[in-house]
């Protein structure tokens, strides 16, 4: 493939970005961000994925929201033996949502164990065997649309930072957004026309990250 060598750079140039301006994110470029993440591959294409996207008023409820969780979950924190050690680090909790002029917040739905389900039916216990549902296929594409909506992101100029921090309002985000059962939020997605390019964040070397295998334990291929 041509452009390996360019996609690595840019792949590698993409940062978390943190802080926004306050110009507004237009709707066509949101909407180009969700289709690059309706991009991703998912198991039996299931797409299992769904998009909140967050703007104006109701952005700004959402990251008060998060930031009244952060604030009671340190006060608690405070009381005990730790409390330096969380010291600001909260505060990527919901900084970003707060500078945001967008955010976009995705869940996926899971799914029954189909090959549990035959292999009970086969009369065994399924628990004998491994499925892929150890693996959390709807997580891991909906993980993977994120990736893609980043990129994109990055392409467009638009700074974004996903984010687990939410996750600590999880219910009453879910709530006020109307994720339900079987629907998962997973993290929220910062965006806004970048203020200020963070620095790049540094990478294990490849060697402490990679085996490259050509023989089997069992000696077998
Ligand atoms: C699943 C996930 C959760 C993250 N959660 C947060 C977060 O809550 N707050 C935050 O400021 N950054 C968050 N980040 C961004 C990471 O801090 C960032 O990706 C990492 O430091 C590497 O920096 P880079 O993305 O600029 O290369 C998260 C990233 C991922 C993939």
């Amino acid at each position: 493939m041509n452009g390996g060598p360019e996609m690595l750079a840019r792949l590698q140039a993409r940062r978390s970005v943190r802080t926004f301006s306050d110009v507004p994110v237009p709707r066509d470029v949101l909407e180009r961000l969700v289709e690059a993440a309706t991009s991703a591959p998912s198991a039996t294409n299931r797409q299992p994925w769904r998009f909140c996207v967050v703007t104006g008023g109701a952005r700004e409820a959402l990251a008060a929201r998060v930031r009244a969780r952060v604030l009671e979950m340190r006060a608690i924190i405070a009381r005990g033996h730790h409390g330096d050690d969380f010291g600001s680090y909260g505060d990527f909790f919901h900084e970003p949502l707060e500078a945001a002029q967008a955010v976009i917040v995705p869940s996926y739905r899971t799914h029954d164990d189909l090959i549990a389900q035959l292999v009970r039916s086969g009369g065994e216990d399924p628990a004998r065997y491994d499925t892929s549902a150890a693996m959390q296929s709807e997580l891991c594409a909906t993980a993977a649309a994120c990736m893609a909506l980043l990129v994109q992101a990055d392409a467009e100029g638009i700074g974004a930072c996903w984010m687990a921090g939410p996750m600590v309002a999880r219910e009453e985000v879910e709530h006020a957004l109307g994720i339900r059962e079987p629907y998962r939020m997973l993290g929220a997605i910062a965006l806004g026309w970048p203020l200020s390019p963070p620095a790049p964040r540094p990478r294990k070397p490849l060697g402490a990250v990679v085996r490259w295998v050509d023989t089997l334990r069992d000696g077998e291929g």
